[in-house]
């Protein structure tokens, strides 16, 4: 498994000291507020355990699942798998997300949550590849910034491999490039 990662963009000691700062602004941010974190499953699982333990206020959670059509590289049509347990009116929302990619189902899920209305909805990214933005959108929290290469680990899979690396890595290209049909 390890063979397939090109380079690793950011250690499991990197990934702990920017969530732990994350979770000091959000706890900040959020001091007067209802927090609800909403966790986009499956790739925001490991920033999401993280997260939710560094921050200091009181916050309730929730989970959502999406697809895109195809299981490449390649995101799609967006599709809900699981929709929240909780009413959201009450709640200050803040998404969780691992990346944010072309825009697509971020761009979505606002629009059908915010239909819910929420007392406040924002969302927040770990990962952001702002060179490959279809759908407009405005993200509250983006925290890394990366170029336009395809990362596993830290709950990023690829064909749903890779989740459990403890750090973020760049894969190889020739990894996928061999399931190019499957797209
Ligand atoms: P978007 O709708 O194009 O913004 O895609 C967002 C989703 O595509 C993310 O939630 C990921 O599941 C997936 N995705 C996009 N880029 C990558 C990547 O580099 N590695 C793993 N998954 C990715
Ligand atoms: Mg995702």
């Amino acid at each position: 498994m390890i063979n397939d990662i090109e380079k690793v963009l950011y250690s499991e000691e990197e990934l702990k000291k920017i969530v732990e700062d994350l979770g000091k602004k959000i706890s900040e941010d959020y001091k007067d507020k209802n927090l609800l974190l909403v966790s986009i499953l499956k790739g925001s699982i490991a920033f999401m355990s993280d997260l939710m333990r560094a921050i200091t206020v009181p916050c309730a959670i929730d989970f959502m699942a999406v697809s895109s059509y195809g299981k490449g590289t390649q995101s799609g049509v967006v599709k809900i798998i699981k929709d929240l347990d909780i009413d959201i009116a009450p709640y200050d929302v803040l998404i969780v997300e691992d990346i944010l990619d072309t825009g697509r189902t971020l761009h979505y899920l606002r629009e059908i949550l915010l239909k819910r209305n929420p007392k406040s909805f924002k969302i927040c990214t770990l990962l952001d590849k702002p060179d490959r933005r279809i759908a407009p959108l405005k993200v509250d929290y983006s925290v890394l910034e990366i170029p336009d290469e395809f990362v596993v680990g830290y709950g990023l899979d690829y064909a749903e491999k890779y989740r459990n690396l403890p750090y973020i890595g760049v894969l190889k290209p020739s990894v996928y490039s061999s399931d190019n049909k499957q797209k």
